[in-house]
């Protein structure tokens, strides 16, 4: 079994020790193998200006990616989270997974509204990683709008899509039934609550079965963490019918417009 742990914070504007400090309570109460934390958790989300977005930013190998080497490390788990990050001159709107020693970092690929103003499209591109054996893939919040995003992690082996959000467009819980069940791989929502300057987030941070159940939801205005226990071997199998791999039955050939 492998257990998915999610925090649905409140984080407050450009606050972010105490951010951090808060996620990191409400974490360490419970025990998780991989945690997937919201977009943006330590800054909050509505900046209006640059030079806002990039008060709390960070270099992907600054002070917030040594705390989760040093709190991973203690407690043999991962953590996917969002935070904004300083690269030079450019920002970046990225998500920092930390398994003890390893760090990667994956900058958002489909930047959302006034994102486009502060932080620079991502370069890194979708990639997956291990944790304890299984493969972990990672996306932001509007790439679920993309379903190349999930698609292209779940064709390189990705078996849980750990996706940190802070959704303020209704669509995204259920959308997500669709990544998880068309893929068929666990995906992980982690959303934020509460409003910025007139933007209000929805919530609902969930974990999604290959099959498109819910394995767990939570509310709109939660600000707590939860963790589920999956069995991400599921994950393996893409049969939607004996005859029927989703994966084996690709016909790529009649997809060439997807480069256009
Ligand atoms: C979003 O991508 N934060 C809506």
């Amino acid at each position: 079994m492998f257990k998915i742990g999610l925090v649905q914070n409140n984080p407050k504007f450009l606050k972010a020790k105490e951010n951090v400090a808060a996620v990191l309570e409400l974490m360490d109460k419970l025990d998780a193998d991989l945690w997937v934390l919201p977009e943006l958790f330590n800054s909050g989300y509505n900046f209006k200006t640059k030079k806002e977005a990039a008060r709390c930013a960070e270099p992907a190998d600054g002070p917030l990616c040594r705390i989760f080497k040093a709190w991973t490390a203690a407690r043999n788990c991962a953590v996917v989270a969002g935070f904004p990050e300083k690269a030079g001159s450019k920002l970046y709107n990225s998500a920092l997974f930390v398994n003890g020693p390893k760090v990667r970092t994956y900058r958002k690929t489909h930047l959302f509204g006034n994102e486009k103003k502060f932080f620079t499209p991502g370069d890194t591109g979708f990639w997956v990683e291990p944790v304890k054996g299984v493969k972990v893939g990672v996306m932001i919040c509007f790439d679920w709008f993309f379903p190349e995003s999930c698609r292209t992690l779940a064709l390189k082996g990705a078996q849980v899509v750990a996706h940190s959000a802070n959704l303020v467009l209704p669509w995204g819980p259920e959308g997500m039934k669709i990544r998880s069940l068309e893929n068929r791989v666990f995906s992980a929502t982690c959303n934020r609550v509460g409003s910025e300057r007139g933007l209000r987030y929805i919530g609902q941070s969930q974990v999604i079965a290959p099959n498109g159940g819910i394995l767990v939801r939570l509310g709109d205005g939660d600000v707590r963490a939860c963790v589920v226990e999956t069995d991400p071997w599921t994950a393996k199998d893409k049969k939607v019918h004996p005859r029927n791999d989703l994966f084996k039955d690709r016909r790529t050939r009649h997809y060439e417009l997807a480069r256009a």
